[in-house]
This record gives C-alpha cells, sequence and structure tokens, in this order.
C-alpha cells in the first residue's frame, strides 16, 4: 500500500529549488522559488511532486482521492529547517556563568578558570548513558516542535576516548529512535583538559592516535571539528587534527574566529573544510579565500548575542561570495537556544541578510553544510518530504514577528510529527 499525503494550498509554497548541486551564493540566495496557493504531494517518505494546486490536482486526478491531506490555506510551508551546527549532546546547564558575564567576566576568562567547556565536560563525564539521553532527547524534541527536522551534533564534551564515544554513541541511538535526524561530528579537540593544561601538543597526539582511530572504527561520525581560538588549540595544531581525520575520512569543520582574528578562515579554506563556523572576527583575507574555494560560512548569531559580541560579517561574506548558512550553535555556554527561527530573527535584525536569504540558509545551505543536500534542504521531486508549516500568511512575517515559535506541523518522512504545535511521536 502507497503512503500518500498532500499539503494542499498553502498560501506560500517556499521551495527553495534548484539549489541541490551547490550551495547558493550572492544573488542566488535571495531565490525562493515561492510558489501561490502551492501543492506538495509525498509518497512513501518521498516527494513526489510540488506545484500550483490546479496544476496538481489535475496531473494527479488518479490517485487524488487516496491520500491523506493536510489543508495549508493561510499558512507558509517550506523545507523542514536543518539546523547545521549544535552541542546538543551534553549534561547540564550554565546559568551561574551568564550570571558572572553580566557582572563582567568574559567567557575566556570564565573557561580559563576552569569553569566553561571544562564544566560541562566534567557535568558530561558525570553522568550515565541514559541520563545524557534523556536530557538530549528533550531537546530534540523541542527542535522538531519549533520546525527542525535534521540537526548536526557535536562530541567535544568528553575529551576522553571513553566518554566522546559515550557522547556520540548517545547521539547515533538519538538518530535512531527520534524521528528528527542527527548528522554526528567528532570534536575531541573542543578544549585540552585542565590536568593536561601544560601538555597541550600531547593532548592533540591523544586526540589523533586514540580518540579518532575508535570513532573511525565504530562509523560514529561523519565531520572532525576543532576549537581554533588562542588559548585552545593553535591554527598549527588545528591543521595537524583536521589532516589526521581525513585518513580516517573526516570531513574538516572548524570553530574559526570566533572570539579573535586567528586564522581560522584560511586554515578552513587551505584544508579544505565543507564549513568554517562561527567567524565573527574573521578577515578579509579569510573571507576571499572561503568564498574562492567555496567553504561555507556556518554564522551563529546566537553566539555574539548571548556573549554580547560583535557580529559576523554576514552582509561582506555574502557579496563576496561566500555560501552562508545559519545555525543556533545549542550549547549551555555561549547560546544556549534551541529556537533556529530566532536566529533567523538574528539573522536579519543583527547581520543585514533579507529575509529570503535567512530561509536559503536555515535549509538548503544548511543541508549543503552537512553535506546531505541531495536528499534533504529543499522541496523538490524526490527529495525526502520533511516539511515545516509555519502558521503565517507569507515567509516575511518568520522574520519579522520574533521571539516566538510559528509553527503549526511538522512533517517528517511523509509522517506528521508535529501536529498543531503539540509533539506526535
Ligand atoms: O561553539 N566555542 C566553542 N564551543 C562552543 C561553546 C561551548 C561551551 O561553551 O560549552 C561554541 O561556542
Ligand atoms: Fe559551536
Amino acid at each position: 500500500m502507497t503512503n500518500r499525503l498532500i499539503i494542499h494550498q498553502a498560501t506560500q509554497l517556499v521551495t527553495v529549488s534548484g539549489h541541490s548541486k551547490q550551495p547558493a551564493t550572492k544573488e542566488a540566495m535571495q531565490n525562493l522559488q515561492v510558489i501561490e496557493n502551492g501543492t506538495v504531494i509525498i509518497e512513501d517518505g518521498k516527494i513526489l511532486d510540488v506545484g500550483p494546486h490546479e496544476e496538481m490536482k489535475e496531473t494527479y486526478q488518479d490517485i487524488w482521492t487516496d491520500a491523506d491531506y493536510i489543508d495549508a490555506r493561510g499558512k507558509t510551508v517550506t523545507p523542514g529547517l536543518i539546523d547545521p551546527h549544535t552541542h546538543l549532546v551534553h549534561a547540564g546547564t550554565r546559568e551561574n556563568e551568564y550570571a558572572m558575564r553580566l557582572q563582567g567576566k568574559t567567557y575566556m576568562d570564565i573557561m580559563n578558570a576552569g569553569g566553561g567547556i571544562h564544566a560541562t565536560t566534567r557535568a558530561t563525564q558525570e553522568a550515565s548513558f541514559e541520563d545524557l539521553y534523556q536530557q538530549s532527547k528533550q531537546r530534540m524534541d523541542t527542535f522538531l516542535i519549533n520546525g527542525v527536522t535534521t540537526i548536526e551534533a557535536k562530541s567535544g564534551y568528553g575529551l576522553t576516548v571513553e566518554d566522546e564515544i559515550k557522547q556520540l554513541e548517545v547521539a547515533k541511538k538519538l538518530h535512531d529512535e527520534h524521528p528528527l535526524d542527527l548528522v554526528s561530528t567528532f570534536m575531541g579537540a573542543h578544549a585540552v583538559p585542565l590536568a593536561q593544561k601544560d601538555e597541550p601538543e600531547k593532548f592533540v597526539d591523544y586526540v589523533i592516535n586514540e580518540m579518532m582511530p575508535e570513532v573511525a572504527k565504530n562509523n560514529l561520525a561523519v565531520f572532525n571539528d576543532v576549537f581554533c581560538e588562542r588559548g585552545v588549540f593553535t591554527p598549527e595544531q588545528s591543521r595537524k587534527i583536521l589532516e589526521a581525520g581525513k585518513e580516517y575520512d573526516l570531513i574538516p569543520k572548524i570553530h574559526a574566529d570566533e572570539i579573535e582574528p586567528y586564522g581560522g578562515a584560511e586554515l578552513a579554506a587551505e584544508v579544505g573544510a565543507i564549513s568554517a563556523d562561527h567567524l565573527l572576527r574573521a578577515s578579509d583575507e579569510g573571507i576571499r579565500q572561503m568564498a574562492e574555494e567555496n567553504v561555507i560560512g556556518v554564522l551563529l548569531p546566537g553566539t555574539a548575542f548571548f556573549l554580547m559580541a560583535d557580529y559576523a560579517r554576514a552582509r561582506k561574506m555574502i557579496d563576496s561570495g561566500v555560501p552562508v548558512a545559519l545555525s543556533t550553535d545549542a550549547n549551555p555556554g555561549s547560546s544556549p537556544t534551541l529556537s533556529l527561527q530566532f536566529i533567523m530573527n538574528l539573522g536579519c535584525l543583527n547581520m543585514g541578510m533579507t529575509p529570503e536569504e535567512v530561509l536559503v540558509a536555515t535549509t538548503i545551505n544548511a543541508a549543503h553544510a552537512i553535506g546531505k543536500a541531495d536528499a534533504i534542504g529543499s522541496l523538490e521531486k524526490g527529495k525526502q518530504g520533511d516539511i515545516t508549516i509555519f502558521d503565517v500568511p507569507n515567509y516575511l512575517t518568520l522574520s519579522y514577528q520574533y521571539g516566538m515559535n510559528h509553527v503549526d506541523t511538522v512533517i517528517k518522512k511523509g509522517v506528521p510529527v508535529v501536529k498543531e504545535t503539540q509533539l506526535h511521536v
């Protein structure tokens, strides 16, 4: 029996089609391909066709009555949103550090004093597999309710072979059991553990020689990320880690130029990273090299907002030809949010992006940033039936009414998993 779902007569059906081969850049980032009074037909989890309502009804009259329906009149339908940079799997929260920052302490001061990433690492090491799973699952639910159907998630709060594997195993189990899809990144080089503070090179070798082979052997990650920042990992150490990862088919990503300009964007271009993320302080030359090498800039304006820092130069990057994606950076220290919609608001209001660009950046370009643009990120024939229906009459309203959840329905692989804003899994 064929399972069919017809989402019909969307006031706006935003397909974001035509960018599956290459991420959208420059003017192409304005190109959403919106169908007014649009209809999409999903068959056995995949998109059968998308188009104007009357045309779909005419072409598919033979199968029209044999389907479930969702009336999308008055609503805006988009590809399921994609979050290409999260630290989903972790234990605990750090509101105490937030209070300290409000008193003037900096993010790096707190980390260097043994808090920050180290605090979450301690909590994550101490948490049982089940506890870590439950805490992370709740966050997955929230992502889904907020319209996100695929996320990337990093390790990096384990910092020992055993604990990094525990985090990645939790991520794998969540991917297998939760309707939301999860793509894993190994980030053993998230911080040098306090006990090895004076021997960072030794820890770099440990990441490469002990952690990486275990991660690769168990097929637990697709990407390899490193926090390249003064006082964390130098560009030289980062290069070594990213090049070593390639030997295990781990695709490089990088936390680059978040706090200081440090050559991270340049390094991303040099090693052929799929993306360079953060880039708050990326140099002109780094931006130029990223554009030349087609490295995706994954911008995380929630982090600038929450750390009260200057925002990444999204306008300059897009105008220079860098393909830009947006993400929450969901983590307990620098961006404790699970709302990609709020990130879209920030993209427009604080980084000068257009409402069209932020939608491209959270759909097809985000799909490219996690290597999945052949399957998700746009509403096109043959792609996965991952769809978000917003209770707004046009996509402009999404980046206009801010700080709220506009989601009505979420469809994952053709199955409604959020209905009338409530989880149905
Ligand atoms: O992307 N910068 C490094 N890692 C995270 C923050 C992690 C944390 O503070 O727990 C980030 O900002
Ligand atoms: Fe991050």
